[in-house]
Parts: structure tokens; C-alpha cells; sequence
């Protein structure tokens, strides 16, 4: 299958969000790889994905998965070799799927040679890579982000007796983007993969690239000025390759990252996932039709990236106080579920494993208006361990089979890179791609047969919305237009069966056709258009004037 040549092949991607090391172990050493991810392309590809995301493979004490960079420009050891990551690249677009990889600009690992050099003294000439200080009271407006880890974003070097900047972990130092060889190797860094053919970056942690006194640190004009510089050295040289903006903030300060079509092309819609789960809670669409009408408008050649769970903790940070106690309290009871200011759980334990929940939630994914992307194992509904530390607990190995190691590896289980899920609800045995490839009825199947249908039509990637608003506030309803073709989705957010009225006039005449049976529902007439739903069910149509 050739690449879609479309420079805007973002908007109808359908990413897969994977780490090498939990995919597949093909030598046997307990840990992923990049030929055991290559082996399981045929996987992803009949998944009906387009596109792979990777988490960071590159060398790394590994303090936080691999966000702790120790060398930039090639790939650590237990992932295979920088040929392996060839072979893979290559492969993946012999397929058609598009290779994005994880670009960490806002820091390093404390053990990269950089810094390294930095704290050896103060008069080494890159003493001015990274952020230093004599105090700790600079930046005192700034946030701690991983709070339950971190006292201060300044952690005091012994070393050279300083003190240094880190918005993360404080092994993780900020680089210093006020220094022009900072930016200038960073792009190199960004070169070296688009040069070897990589489809283009998640590029972490945007927000918090510049500092500035009496500011909290975060969206700065000048951080944007150096994304900027980025995105136009990107379009001259590396023309059709994607930037993809991980910028935990509200609305209107995600905005700019788009700015007029030449900063970001894509970035995650952080405030709209916590709302999707606040709405099916309160089986109300009020927190979603709210959250998407504080949107603002992006530019044309922009795309919003839809996700329901990832690697980290399902973030709370964009909403508010009594919205986070009420997502606590609700999806988190058990104090271990909770990390900072999050939930570290997987989308079928939130969802109390309701394949009616999880089928609602997958189908608002791939059918509001944004490129949607799968974390991987949310396909067949793989459980999580909050026993293990940190996010570990949602990244555990892939669950291929019911055999030895669930298929991932052949090594003695005590190697694992991590332990498999075991418990009787979501271990291995009873949840695993075997078994669910053999069931028409699977939540696999059901995936693939969804991404299929969410692939046949590019209104759902590139259309408008617009919402109905029927009295039955449990039911969010909304039509997506491209040019001639209308496709409305209705969603039934409740647990009990329901029935809308919806007022359909501008569509009278057409008749509505369900887009996974392909049968064709009563034409639109003079009064409003009845529907029933049963539990959490949801309906795309076609709307069709024949
Ligand atoms: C991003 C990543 C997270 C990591 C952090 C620090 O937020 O998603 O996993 O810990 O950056 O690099
Ligand atoms: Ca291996």
C-alpha cells in the first residue's frame, strides 16, 4: 500500500500510539524491539491504522521511559540498532503508515554528555547550555508539574555548586533556548531523522522552552518564536513532514501554537478528553459541547489530535477544581489509581471494562472533528497494574496470546521488562489478540471494523460540526460536512435507553443511511426526526438526498 502524497495526510490519519519496548521482543530478551515492532506491522495495518507513533527509543538511563535523553541522534541498544529502525521505517512505509517519532526539545537527561559538560564548571563553554542560577528564587511563579516527586523546579548541583532549571524530574535539566547553539543543535537533532525519512514529531513538553522573570514560564512569545524558527526550517527543507504539539493548556492559550498555519500542524486537544469522561459520567453532553464551543477556530491547514488515554496519567490539569474532585471521585476512588494531577488507569478500567462504554467512547474518538489516536493494547481492552511506580502501571507488554508470556516474549517471565497483567478480569489468558482476531464479535474486531468505516469518508478528518441541540441533553448529536457529503452522529451518553427528537429540517428529503450496516433509516420529513437508542448506543449516518 503506497503513502497517501496528500501534504495534509495528517488530517486522515489514524495513529497508533506504541512504545517499542512493550510491542514485541523478538530476540528473547524480555524487552521490545524495533524488529518485533517491524513483525507486527501486518497487525497494525489490518487494525486499519495509518500512522505509528513512538514513544523515545533513544539512549537513556531510562528514569523516565525514555524522556530522559542521553544521546540524540540514534537508538538505545536493548531497541536494536539505528539499521534496525531503517528496516522498520522502511517497512512501515511499504505499508502505508507513517512514521512519527517523540522529540524531546525542554530537556535532557542529567547523564547526556551535555550536561555533563555544563556542570563540570562554570567556565565550560557549554556552561550556558542549560539553565543555572546562584539562587533558587528565580521563576517563583512557575508550576510544579510532577508534584508528587518534585518540591522546586531548581535542583542544586554539587558539582559546580549551582543551582539548574527542570520542569520535569530533576534529573531531566532544561536546556537553555536563549542560547543560539542550543536551538541550532536542537534543529540538527530534528534533521538527522527527517533526513533518514521520518514522517514528523511529537514534540514534548512545547510549552515550556523559555523562562522569563514575573512570568509563570509557560506559552511565552518567545517560546513560539523558537517553534517558529522550527516550522520554517522544516517547510523549506523537509516539505509534507508533520509537527505535532504536546502543550498541556487550555484553549486559548493552545491556540497560538497553530498561529497562522506556520507553527504547529497538529496538537492534542488536552481539555476536551477529561470532558468526554465527565460526560458520560454525568450522562450529560453539556462538559463536551461546552469545552468544543471554547475551541477556537484553527487555521485551515490545522488539525486538533483526539485521544482518550495515553502513557501518562489521564491528565487533570485543564479543568477545574470541583471538575477534578468529581473525576476523582468518580474514576479514581482508590488513592493508588491517582499520579500528580491525574489518573493513572487504562480506558477499560475506567470504563469498569462496559464494552458499551468503551465502544461509546471509541466512537466519539474517530468521529469528532480531529486525527484520533489509539494507545496501544486499548484495542482488544487490556487492563493496568497501579501497583507498579509512577505511569508504569499502563505500560505494560502487549497481550498477544493466552501462551507463554502472552506471546511477547520467549524469555524466563522474570525478565520481562515489566510484569504482564495477570488478574482474572485482564490477564493475558482472557484478553489477547488471538483470541479476539477468532471472534467476529471481539472489541478488535469491532476496531477494525470502525477505523474502516471512519477511513471511508474524509468528513470525519476534515469536516465542520455542527451540534443539535434536542431537549434529551443525554444525547449529543452533531452533523460533519465536507462539500457535498453530511455524516451525523448521534451518541446516547446515558446508561438507560433513550429517545430524541431532533430537528433535522435543513436535511429534509434526505434519507439516512447507518454506516455500518448500510441500511437505510426513514427519509427526513416535515417533523422532527425520532430516533431511539438503547444504552450508551451510538449511530453514524449518512445523510443522502435520493
Ligand atoms: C511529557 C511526556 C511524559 C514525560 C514528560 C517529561 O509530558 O508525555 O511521559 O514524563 O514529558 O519528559
Ligand atoms: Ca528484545
Amino acid at each position: 500500500m503506497p503513502l497517501n502524497q496528500d501534504v495534509l495526510w495528517y488530517k486522515d490519519a489514524i495513529i497508533y500510539q506504541v512504545h517499542v519496548r512493550t510491542f514485541f521482543d523478538s530476540n528473547g530478551d524480555g524487552i521490545g524491539d524495533f524488529p518485533g515492532l517491524e513483525q507486527k506491522l501486518g497487525y497494525l495495518q489490518e487494525l486499519g491504522i495509518n500512522a505509528i507513533w513512538l514513544m523515545p527509543f533513544f539512549p537513556s538511563p531510562l528514569r523516565d521511559d525514555g524522556y530522559d535523553i542521553a544521546e540524540y541522534t540514534t537508538v538505545h541498544s536493548a531497541y536494536g540498532t539505528l539499521d534496525d529502525f531503517r528496516k522498520l521505517l522502511e517497512s512501515a512505509h511499504n505499508r502505508g503508515i507513517r512514521v512519527i517519532i517523540e522529540m524531546v526539545l525542554n530537556h535532557t537527561s542529567d547523564q547526556h554528555p551535555w550536561f555533563q559538560e555544563s556542570r563540570s564548571s562554570r567556565h565550560n563553554p557549554r556552561r550556558d547550555w542549560y539553565v543555572w542560577s546562584d539562587t533558587d528564587e528565580r521563576y517563583k511563579g512557575t508550576r510544579i508539574i510532577f508534584l508528587d516527586t518534585e518540591k522546586s523546579n531548581w535542583a542544586w548541583d554539587p558539582i559546580s555548586k549551582a543551582y539548574y532549571w527542570h520542569r520535569f524530574f530533576s534529573h531531566q535539566p532544561d536546556l537553555n533556548y536563549d542560547n543560539p547553539a542550543v536551538r541550532e543543535q536542537m534543529w540538527k537533532v530534528m534533521s538527522f531523522w527527517l533526513e533518514m525519512g521520518v514522517d514528523g514529531f511529537r514534540l514534548d513538553a512545547v510549552p515550556y522552552l523559555v523562562e522569563r522573570e514575573g512570568t509563570n514560564c509557560e506559552n511565552l512569545p518567545e517560546t513560539h518564536e523558537v517553534l517558529k524558527d522550527l516550522r520554517r526550517r522544516l517547510d523549506e527543507q523537509f516539505p509534507g513532514r508533520m509537527l505535532l504539539a504536546e502543550a498541556n493548556q487550555w484553549p486559548a492559550d493552545l491556540r497560538p501554537y497553530f498561529a497562522d498555519g506556520n507553527e504547529f500542524h497538529m496538537a492534542f486537544h488536552f481539555p476536551l478528553m477529561p470532558r468526554m469522561f465527565m460526560g458520560l459520567k454525568l450522562e450529560d453532553r453539556k462538559p463536551i459541547t461546552e469545552i468544543l464551543q471554547q475551541t477556537p477556530e484553527i487555521p485551515p491547514s490545522c488539525q486538533w489530535s483526539l485521544f482518550l488515554r495515553n502513557h501518562d496519567e489521564l491528565t487533570l490539569e485543564m479543568v477545574t477544581d470541583m471538575e477534578r474532585d468529581y473525576m476523582y471521585d468518580t474514576y479514581a476512588e482508590n488513592k493508588t489509581m491517582r499520579l500528580n494531577l491525574g489518573i493513572r488507569r487504562r480506558l477499560a478500567p475506567l470504563l469498569e471494562n462496559d464494552r458499551r462504554r468503551i465502544e461509546l467512547m471509541n466512537g466519539l474518538l474517530m468521529s469528532l472533528p480531529g486525527t484520533p489516536i489509539v494507545y496501544y493494547g486499548d484495542e482488544i481492552g487490556m487492563g493496568d497494574n497501579i501497583n507498579l511506580g509512577d505511569r508504569n502501571g499502563v505500560r505494560t507488554p502487549m497481550q498477544w496470546s493466552g501462551g507463554w508470556n502472552a506471546g511477547f516474549s520467549t524469555a524466563e517471565p522474570d525478565r520481562l521488562y515489566a510484569p504482564l497483567i495477570q488478574n482474572p478480569v485482564y490477564g493475558y489468558p482472557a484478553v489477547n489478540v488471538l483470541s479476539q482476531l477468532g471472534s467476529e464479535h471481539s472489541l478488535l474486531r469491532w476496531m477494525q471494523r470502525m477505523i474502516m468505516v471512519r477511513a471511508s469518508t474524509a468528513v470525519f478528518g476534515r469536516g465542520s460540526i455542527e451540534f443539535l441541540r434536542p431537549a434529551n441533553h443525554r444525547i449529543l448529536a452533531y452533523v460533519r460536512r465536507l462539500g457535498k457529503e453530511a455524516v451525523l452522529a448521534v451518541n446516547n451518553l446515558s446508561g438507560a435507553a433513550q429517545a430524541v427528537e431532533l430537528d433535522l429540517k435543513k436535511y429534509k428529503g434526505n434519507i439516512l443511511i447507518e454506516m455500518s450496516g448500510k441500511n437505510i433509516f426513514p427519509r427526513v420529513g416535515e417533523q422532527p426526526y425520532l430516533l431511539t437508542l438503547g444504552p450508551y448506543q451510538f449511530f453514524w449516518f449518512r445523510l443522502r438526498r435520493i
